[in-house]
């Protein structure tokens, strides 16, 4: 984490050097004396064979590091020992020098879905709030950004990323085992962000957008994905107790609502841009997660609705200008 720190030191984009010496401090702390699963996984870590892959491929549906013969039968049996330890695997797909990683989640159909709405990465600062693993980042990374940092507090998903960037070493990516709330004040910094499937989670999802629209400089781009109803009425679901078996979902607004939101936290320009039903096809079950995935989450004589009977799980990305 100190590269990232002499890295903007190199760039002399620096106003936020002392909060982010900060995190970073914490950071080390973390590694100084993990606890619980982060201990496990940060052992974990360390059973990783040294090996620098022939080839990375960053811009495809699966995220390829390495090839087969660069790994001799021993590693490749330590790889997918530590590989394992580090599930539930959930974004991805990837693919660790022959050992395919089919994660929970196709990812690359959120990509699709988002890409085109980007306009040019190059050179751009860009922050992936909620990034697990890093999938978004390193897909970005193939077009070049200033910086994309991602902020990413469950511990598995930070240590798969950990797990990934010690192979792909890519230099303008970075990420912060930290809740998007700690992060030091980085007012008017970023060009684009991304908050991808967090809203939902919150219990003030104007609050957040708010905070969001703080960090982006004037014109930046923001990328906001939702769990929502399909009306335009300005109606939003509280679900009682869980959703989608989820304890923590709060609001779920329709299409309208969401674009209220936004208006109210500062943005302008704001745009859906995509509206898609989650299927079994994005997210399913793999050898490489434990817990259920979305077909445990409907109704089992109508996939309309989830479990509980609230209407099953649609989502919908926006584009708005900060
Ligand atoms: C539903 S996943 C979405 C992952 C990814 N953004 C995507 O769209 O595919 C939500 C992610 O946000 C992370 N998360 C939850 N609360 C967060 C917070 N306060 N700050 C940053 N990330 C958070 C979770 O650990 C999880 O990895």
């Amino acid at each position: 984490m100190e590269k990232l720190l002499l890295r903007h030191k190199e760039l002399k984009i620096d106003n936020w050097f002392e909060e982010l010496e900060s995190s970073i401090k914490q950071e080390r702390v973390f590694f100084d004396n993990p606890k619980g699963n982060a201990y496990d996984f940060n052992e974990a870590l360390k059973n990783l064979p040294q090996i620098k892959p022939s080839m990375i491929d960053l811009d495809n549906r699966k995220i390829v590091i390495g090839k087969e013969s660069d790994i001799n039968d021993r590693d490749l049996g330590k790889m997918k020992e530590t590989l394992h330890e580090l599930c539930p695997w959930r974004k991805g797909p990837f693919d660790f020098f022959g050992i395919d990683i089919d994660t929970e989640w196709q990812s690359w159909m959120k990509w699709d879905r988002i890409k085109n709405h980007l306009g040019d990465i190059k050179d751009k600062r860009i922050l992936d709030i909620g990034s697990s693993n890093g999938y978004y980042m390193f897909r970005l990374a193939a077009e070049d950004p200033l910086i994309a940092l991602g902020v990413e507090p469950q511990h598995s998903f930070y240590f798969q990323y950990l797990a990934l960037q010690k192979y792909l070493q890519l230099e303008n990516v970075f990420c912060l085992p930290i809740r998007f709330d700690t992060l030091p004040v980085m007012d008017e910094y970023f060009d684009l962000i991304f908050c991808m499937g967090i809203l939902y989670h919150r219990k003030s999802p104007v609050e957040m957008l708010q905070e969001i629209h703080k960090l982006m400089r004037r014109g930046g781009n923001l990328i906001v994905e939702n769990l929502v109803l399909e009306s335009q009425k300005g109606l939003c679901l509280f679900p009682e107790s869980r959703y989608a078996k989820m304890r923590n979902v709060f609001f779920i607004p329709d299409i309208k609502c969401m674009q209220s939101w936004l208006e109210r936290a500062g943005f302008s320009n704001i745009k859906c841009i995509d509206v898609s039903k989650t299927t079994i096809e994005e997210q399913r079950q793999t050898d490489w997660i434990q817990t259920e995935s979305l077909i445990n989450f409907f109704d089992p004589e109508d996939h309309t609705k989830t479990i509980e009977g609230y209407p099953a799980p649609v989502r919908a990305i926006f584009t708005a200008s900060a």
